[in-house]
């Protein structure tokens, strides 16, 4: 903010139609010239301007200019350009109506405000005339702030993984990133910042997202009820309107607007194994056997801090690794992957040799004081440096310094620590009146890209890899992040306990990052701090595999977390619980490629998919798994029973004809030790595939196809299958394979079809089996494309009919004939 141009805004505003309220803050007075674009319109009041623009089908966006001057059009986190969709404008004595598709957006003239309605008029998101939009000068920069009105049925989700439950109302949230060791039910802020939420109401909702890195706050009802609020310290004013109705339309308008997860590499879907920290070379050795001698299925070992020399990024600490490619080509060889930290701090390490402080000295790639000198903070190894990530040619840089690591033979990097986290300060963070430099020449202080940081900082790994290894998906898992980081780096929750509040958490946390566009996320399978006793381990495998990135991690001083550690028992139920995971690879897969596509997250709350379903919208504890699985963890140590509601329509406990309709009464299962609850939507049809150690190992059979059918005549029974290599861009290039499966119940016969609706990757499969649930008589025969099959089986007990069908990818029809 400039000093001499605000002084003079804030006398117009107050002179010409500005009015000030209580603590000083400068509300928009009434409309002044209303310029009409073709997309929109920017409305003059006073000395300030309001912009209300159609940005892309669907998606709104207003500006608030005090001053008058629109800022550029600079953001981190928008990658779709404004779109050009059909708009109209209607002015009327008291609003100008902007109209998109089933939008309007009302431009109210006394006083300026933006009220959000659907086609019929109904009110979606409104301003209350009795609060504009409003701004106030301060030591740092203008403070900006909205009000919204919030009606008493309306709850709100997103802003990624705050604590507590899922539906934000009633609470008040900061956007800083912070590092949280030890995060609790009412710490906030917690490590990334993503000002996006969805509001939700009889089942419509809508989306806002609020464009601003600076610190950023929102208020759901907290400060006073029936106002929603959401402003930053500095920084403009500046958010989107995303229509729904359907929640996932919001969704996948937000991630159009902000970018998707790219495919991640199969492998990264596997179960993956840390710890702080599995060294000496012969300890990450020793996990990687008992994974495979106790055949817990596996993909990834992480090693954290102490591989490295002096705790200094991008080095390996020789002695206690001294077979470091060999030991990674051994792990590669095993089926694991390594997954190698790499902190963003680097050493302060002058005239010693340390590559990563040499080149990034002589490419001036390190942030300073405002008096030049370079910011110095202490991290791990002690004094560190940290990049400017802001700037285009220290991302190149820092892509750079992973070439060693990557021809070592890491598969994937974790950018930890990057709030960025820095020891024995107030705050814990960078100065906040350190310098970051702007490709434009221009500069910003810390305050002003603190929340940007570990997003560029995950975006310079994702970039660097791609450079290095341009046919290779690469895996980041980063810490910090703002709205867009999923473009870059899957995510994990951060430092928190062994503690079964823990494990509650985690499910709203993970669903909330999903809504809020990083749906690649998991938490530390386990708890981080301490030490969990054997059932609550036992549960949190048992949850874990049902997230997206599986991975148990403990920190130093726990005792092990690994699934043997507890004895047979529970290393029983643990392994179950991963084996389940693998062996539905395939609809986890297909479900990780609708989330790159589309942007709907694999872990959703019931209410993305039954939207009307209210009383799913304050469930912290179920989810659906992809669009087909209903999981009703265990997450409490109480042991009385575990009632369980299911999602409206009827579900089959998953692999059994137990066929169950969502009732008034919940279920009441037994809590005892057992498998997760797991129902399958009546109608869906899940592809499995043999177990395997590992994603690398073709597994031996069929494709396997789980078909609980529906009632006679309904239309809703389908399922999709989407496969490729698993690691390369070739799916890019038309190589893949996607298959749509249907099917139908009628008096006469139960048909299931498969239709090939691309065809550009061969199958590991040369059959495929097909298992019917629900099926009680029977069948007087079985037909594969018209003709009697031989060799199908029905079991009457267990209600199945199960027949192969012979090939690979082709389209087939099967009919079971009563
Ligand atoms: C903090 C991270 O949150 C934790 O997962 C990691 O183990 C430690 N840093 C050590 O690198």
């Amino acid at each position: 903010m400039k000093a001499m141009s605000w002084a003079l805004a804030v006398a117009l505003v107050f002179a010409v139609a500005g009015s000030a309220h209580a603590g000083g803050w400068r509300h928009l007075g009434d409309a002044g010239r209303i310029e009409r674009r073709p997309d929109g319109v920017v409305v003059q009041s006073g000395p300030a301007r309001l912009q209300v623009s159609v940005h892309a089908d669907g998606v709104f966006r207003v500006r608030l200019a005090p001053e008058g001057t629109l800022d550029g059009d600079a953001s981190w986190a928008v990658v779709q350009g404004a779109q050009a969709a059909p708009v109209t404008i209607e002015e009327t004595r008291d609003a100008v109506r902007v109209r998109a598709g089933d939008t309007v957006a009302i431009v109210h003239r006394a006083p300026l405000r933006v009220d959000f309605v659907d086609a019929d008029g109904r009110a979606l998101l409104a301003e209350d005339a009795s609060l504009p939009m409003a701004w106030l000068p301060g030591e740092h920069g203008t403070r900006v702030r909205v009000w919204k009105s919030m009606p008493a049925d309306e709850h709100y989700y997103g802003l990624g993984d705050k604590a507590g439950p899922l539906d934000r109302r009633g609470r008040a949230f900061a956007m800083w990133n912070s590092e949280s060791y030890g995060w609790q039910g009412t710490t906030d802020p917690l490590y990334k910042s993503i000002p996006f939420f969805i509001g939700l109401r009889g089942g419509a909702a809508y989306g806002v997202f609020f464009d601003n890195a600076h610190r950023s706050s929102f208020d759901f009802g907290k400060e006073s009820d029936g106002t929603l609020s959401f402003g930053a310290e500095d920084g403009p004013l500046d958010y989107y309107f995303i229509a729904g109705p359907q929640p996932a339309q919001v969704i996948e308008r937000y991630t159009a607007l902000t970018g998707r997860t790219p495919l991640p590499p199969l492998w990264s879907l596997g179960f993956q194994q840390s710890r702080y920290t599995y060294h000496p070379e012969s300890k990450v050795r020793e996990i990687a056997r008992t994974l495979r001698e106790h055949r817990i299925p596996s993909d990834a070992i992480y090693l954290d801090i102490d591989y490295q020399k002096g705790y200094a990024p991008f080095t390996v600490d020789r002695a206690q690794f001294p077979t470091f490619e060999k030991m990674i080509a051994d792990l590669r060889e095993a089926g694991l992957r390594t997954v190698l930290i790499t902190d963003l701090h680097i050493k302060h390490d002058p005239d010693n040799g340390y590559a990563a402080f040499d080149s990034g000295m002589r490419n001036d790639a390190f942030i300073r004081n405002p008096d030049g000198s370079l910011y110095i903070g202490e991290v791990w190894p002690g004094d560190s440096v940290f990049p400017d990530f802001t700037l285009a040619r220290v991302r190149d840089w820092w892509g750079g310094l992973y070439r060693d690591l990557a021809a070592m033979g890491a598969a994937g990097y974790w950018n930890d620590m990057n709030e960025p986290s820095v020891f024995n300060v107030p705050g814990n963070t960078m100065s906040l009146d350190a310098v970051h430099r702007m490709d434009d020449g221009t500069t910003r202080d810390h305050r002003a890209i603190h929340n940007v940081y570990g997003m560029l900082n995950a975006r310079a790994t994702y970039e660097g890899l791609l450079k290095l290894q341009p046919t290779q998906r690469p895996f980041v898992l980063t810490r910090a992040a703002y709205a867009g980081a999923q473009r870059y780096a899957a995510t994990w929750t951060g430092d928190n306990t062994a503690s079964w509040f823990h494990l509650a958490q985690s499910t709203p946390n993970l669903l909330s990052l999903g809504l809020s566009g990083m749906a690649m996320s998991g938490d530390d399978v386990g708890g981080f701090i301490g030490s969990p006793p054997p059932e609550l381990l036992t549960r949190w495998f048992q949850l874990g595999a049902f997230n997206p990135v599986f991975r148990n991690h403990a920190a130093t001083d726990t005792r092990p977390h690994e699934a043997w550690v507890d004895g047979p028992k529970h290393e029983a139920l643990r392994r179950e619980a991963i084996e389940l995971r693998y062996r539905l690879m395939p609809y986890l897969y297909t479900a990780a490629e609708e989330n790159a596509r589309t942007g709907l997250p694999i872990m959703r709350p019931v209410f993305l998919a039954y939207p009307k379903a209210e009383s799913f919208y304050g469930n912290d504890r179920d989810f659906l798994f992809g669009g087909d699985l209903f999981v009703a963890p265990v997450v409490d140590e109480r042991l009385d029973a575990h009632p369980v509601s299911l999602p409206p329509g009827a579900w089959y406990a998953f692999g059994t004809s137990q066929r169950l309709v969502a009732a008034k009464e919940p279920i009441k299962l037994d809590p005892r030790p057992s498998p997760t609850p797991l129902y399958a939507r009546a109608g869906a049809i899940v592809p499995m595939q043999a177990l395997v150690q590992h994603t690398g190992e073709t597994p031996k059979g069929p494709l396997e196809l789980q078909v609980y059918l529906p009632d006679a005549g309904s239309q809703d029974c389908r399922g999709a299958l989407y496969q490729d290599d698993g690691e390369t861009f070739g799916y890019r290039d038309g190589r893949f394979l996607r298959v749509a499966y249907a099917c139908s119940v009628d008096e006469s016969a139960a048909s299931v079809g498969a239709q090939v609706a691309h065809d550009g990757y061969a199958p590991w499969w040369n059959a495929t089996r097909v298992t019917l649930f629900g099926v009680s008589r029977r069948p007087s025969s079985v037909r594969v494309d018209g003709k009697a099959i031989p060799g199908w089986k029905h079991d009457a007990s267990a209600k199945t009919v199960t027949l192969d069908v012979q090939g690979g990818a082709r389209d087939w029809k099967v009919e079971v004939v009563r």
